[in-house]
């Protein structure tokens, strides 16, 4: 703790400055629990943050504790330039910072849009400070025309729609204001929804947590119920997150990741925790469980329901309860018992067909595969539960991207030469490369070819992807071309074989000829490094994707 001389004049001073909030001794002798304040005008997602805050500090009161609202940063998908990604670190190491800087005994994280759960547990992680994690929740679902509206997996469909002539101004307007009806994060099964749902797996969070609807009365007093326990870590100083994120608390997220089809997103979040906790996650331990876990959960992108169905089929309790022996029922909890009892107090709910048995799952096999090959020595992502089966073996001819403006520029060339038996390659799109890693990898469809009834094609990237996207896309390719990957020596033309069953990527140019291209390579100057800030801080230190894409020095030695 800072100290201005001697401790008892370190507190005086303190007590003397805080005292003009108008608090008493009474109020300030008491456990502290501090609450992270992200609420942003520019992020709806957390637009019900003051309501949630309120109800911790009730909870917290409640229990004889003294509750302390701190701000933090804010990250909104769709308002953090270059992209949400670039700036997860910073959120991440602002929360910790301001969680280590201030007093406190315990604290509560609020967040919940898609950067915002990552970044605050990786930083509770590091605090090690008791932690209990309150999701914002999803957004209830629109409707339009008697159709279910979901954001954003929608969004695109019918602005395309638009674009063709077959939605009308107006109308198009109408659904402007009905995609994303209320606060609260995306309603499908998108990275918000999938690191909730891990969230409250990893026993940081309490059950139903991840899914509650935003808008509802159950969420204020879920948030309430989070202060009580926060104020009874705050006294008996854990569990804390150490205690929760083991190998077992891993174990059953990547088992949770893949049963509800989750976005591939949440694996580089999961090992950027996962190392934070001194935990290594081996993509080839998410491929292995794979194997063995069936998609469960029937939630758009890849199935028909929404996260309020979700929740009323009895939310991420019942789905650990249909996972049975899949999950380790040991596995602490913040609330002071294991999953073992958040399982016995699942609702059962006759009729509901959200939450399927292991006898009648929507896939046999888990949603996400990872690769290798000679393209991707470190590693590559396929979800496999959104792909086309016919492209699953697959070999075809390479038509390569420089950047992302390259492809804008060129994708809907009617002179393109593409058909749809080829490959699109997407490159300089990684962690480094964009910077940020930009949810590029989901190429559109060359027009023309678009308008010929193509739906999907072979796409590979070292970029990310929405988890409302689907196709046959390989991303996360490790390492990056941007850093000299094996991506940066694909030529248009080149071969290239995708072969799922195996787990291989691999582009089918000899040896000698790659040495000659990667010796070719080497002779062109390196991008100069950004001159000053947390833009060229992010470039010196920024992990591959295979390693959370954490910056280098924050990850425990
Ligand atoms: Fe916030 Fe989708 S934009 S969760
Ligand atoms: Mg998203």
């Amino acid at each position: 703790m800072t100290s201005y001389g001697d401790d008892g004049f370190a507190l005086f001073l303190r007590k003397a400055f805080i005292k003009a909030m108008g608090y008493s001794d009474d109020a300030l002798d008491r456990p502290i629990v501090g609450i992270t304040n992200t609420y942003s005008d520019y992020n709806p997602c957390h637009g019900n943050a003051p309501q949630l805050i309120e109800a911790v500090k009730r909870g917290v009161m409640l229990a004889g504790a003294m509750p302390m609202v701190f701000p933090t940063i804010s990250i909104h998908e769709s308002f953090a330039h270059p992209t949400s990604m670039f700036l997860r670190n910073l959120m991440a190491m602002d929360t910790e910072e301001m969680i280590r800087a201030q007093p406190m005994d315990a604290v509560v994280v609020i967040g919940g849009c898609d950067k915002t759960l990552p970044a605050q547990i990786m930083a509770a992680a590091s605090v090690d400070l008791p932690t209990v994690v309150v999701p914002v929740g999803p957004m209830v679902v629109g409707h339009h025309r008697g159709e279910v509206l979901g954001a954003c997996t929608d969004c695109r469909r019918l602005w395309s729609a638009h674009r063709a002539g077959e939605i009308d101004e107006v109308e198009i307007d109408t659904v402007n204001g009905r995609l994303a009806p209320s606060v609260g994060t995306c309603m499908v099964m998108g990275t918000a929804s999938t690191m909730a749902c891990i969230t409250e797996t990893l026993g940081l969070s309490l059950p139903m947590s991840a899914s509650i609807p935003a808008p509802h009365a159950e969420r204020v007093r879920l948030a309430e119920q989070s202060g009580k326990v926060a104020a009874r870590l705050a006294v008996e100083g854990g569990p804390r997150p150490s205690e929760l994120l083991t190998p077992a608390a891993f174990h059953n997220a990547l088992v949770v990741m893949q049963a509800i089809g989750g976005s591939t997103n949440g694996i580089i979040h999961l090992t950027a925790i996962a190392n934070r906790a001194g935990v290594r996650l081996e993509l080839e331990t998410l491929d292995a469980i794979g194997r063995d876990v069936p998609v469960l959960v029937d939630l758009k992108p890849s199935g028909a329901h929404y996260m309020e169905h979700f929740h009323h089929a009895g939310g991420v309790p019942k789905l650990l309860k249909q996972l049975g022996d899949l999950i380790n029922l040991d596995a602490p909890t913040v609330s002071g018992g294991t999953l073992r009892q958040v399982v016995e107090a699942a609702e059962e709910v006759p009729g509901q067909d959200v939450i399927r048995p292991r006898s009648q799952p929507i896939k046999a096999q888990g949603s996400m595969v990872v690769l290798r090959g000679n393209l991707a020595p470190g590693g590559a992502v396929l979800k496999q539960a959104a792909a086309s089966e016919r492209l699953l073996q697959h070999t075809g001819r390479a038509v390569v991207f420089d950047s992302v403006a390259d492809m804008a520029a060129r994708i809907d060339d009617p002179d393109l030469d593409v058909t749809a038996d080829d490959v699109l390659v997407l490159r300089n799109t990684g962690p480094k490369g964009a910077p940020g890693m930009p949810e590029a990898g989901y190429l559109p469809i060359p027009k023309k070819l678009g308008r010929q009834g193509v739906k999907d094609m072979v796409r590979i990237s070292d970029a990310r992807m929405s988890g409302t996207a689907f196709g046959t896309i390989v991303l996360h390719i490790t390492p990056e071309s941007a850093v000299g990957g094996p991506l940066a020596l694909v030529e248009s033309g080149d071969m290239i074989r995708l072969d799922v069953e195996g787990r291989r990527i691999d582009l089918l140019v000899a040896e000698d000829e790659l040495a000659r291209r990667r010796a070719a390579l080497a002779d062109v100057p390196e991008k100069p490094l950004p001159e000053r800030g947390y833009a060229r801080l992010f470039q010196q230190t920024v992990l591959q994707a295979d390693e959370g894409c954490d910056f280098d020095f924050m990850v425990p030695r």
